[in-house]
């Protein structure tokens, strides 16, 4: 099935490529608290971001999509990262959904999860899920509110020992 692509009301939303590695590395930069948040490196994770995929999928698996304010404007106001068909066929991974703190509090971050929920769907997918740091209990709170669910925990290094972060995922969507 051919997926639609992704599209966000009233913003201009684009897949990014390897070319606007800068351009991530900056909204990164700008973001130093999340990524000191979550014991991230923001220049690392910008620098790999499209190569870092589990070893049974391929970097074209992995869609990286910036937010723009309005279209013809470079500059992003947000990030989503998403791969395809992970753990199973039917599965979604969201790696990061990030708005920079100007344009939070709006709907925006909810506006993007069904704009992804649409695409994925449109795409063949079932369900998405994600790792929520186990420190960042205000994204937790998100994502329930948004009808993701605990099904599991993963434990991660963190700076004292290790973390057992949530694994969320929503309910089931779009079509067998
Ligand atoms: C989580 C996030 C994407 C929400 O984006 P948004 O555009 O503000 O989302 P909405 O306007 O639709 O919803 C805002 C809600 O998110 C909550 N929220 C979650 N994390 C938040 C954060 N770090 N900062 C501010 N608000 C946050 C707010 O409390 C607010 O709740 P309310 O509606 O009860 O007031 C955004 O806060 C963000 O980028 N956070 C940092 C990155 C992150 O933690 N991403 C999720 C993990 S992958």
């Amino acid at each position: 099935m051919i997926a639609r692509s992704l599209e966000l009301a009233g913003h201009a939303i684009r897949q990014l490529a390897g070319a606007d590695v800068p351009l991530i590395r900056q909204l990164f930069d700008e973001r130093s608290d999340f990524f000191r948040l979550i014991n991230g490196d923001a220049a690392f994770e910008a620098e790999q971001i499209f190569g870092d995929v589990p070893p049974s999928k391929h970097p074209k698996d992995k869609l990286v999509f910036g937010i723009s304010a309005q279209r013809a404007d470079d500059r992003i106001i947000g990030l989503v990262e998403l791969l395809r068909g992970y753990p199973t066929q039917d599965d979604w991974c969201i790696g990061l959904l990030l708005i920079v703190p100007a344009h939070r509090g709006r709907g925006l971050g909810a506006a993007t999860i069904a704009a992804v929920i649409q695409f994925v769907a449109s795409a063949g997918g079932r369900t998405l899920q994600l790792v929520v740091q186990a420190q960042n209990s205000a994204a937790l709170q998100f994502w329930q509110r948004h009808g993701f669910v605990i099904r599991d925990r993963v434990h991660q290094q963190a700076a004292h020992g290790t973390n057992a972060s949530p694994i969320v995922r929503s309910a089931a969507f779009g079509s067998c």
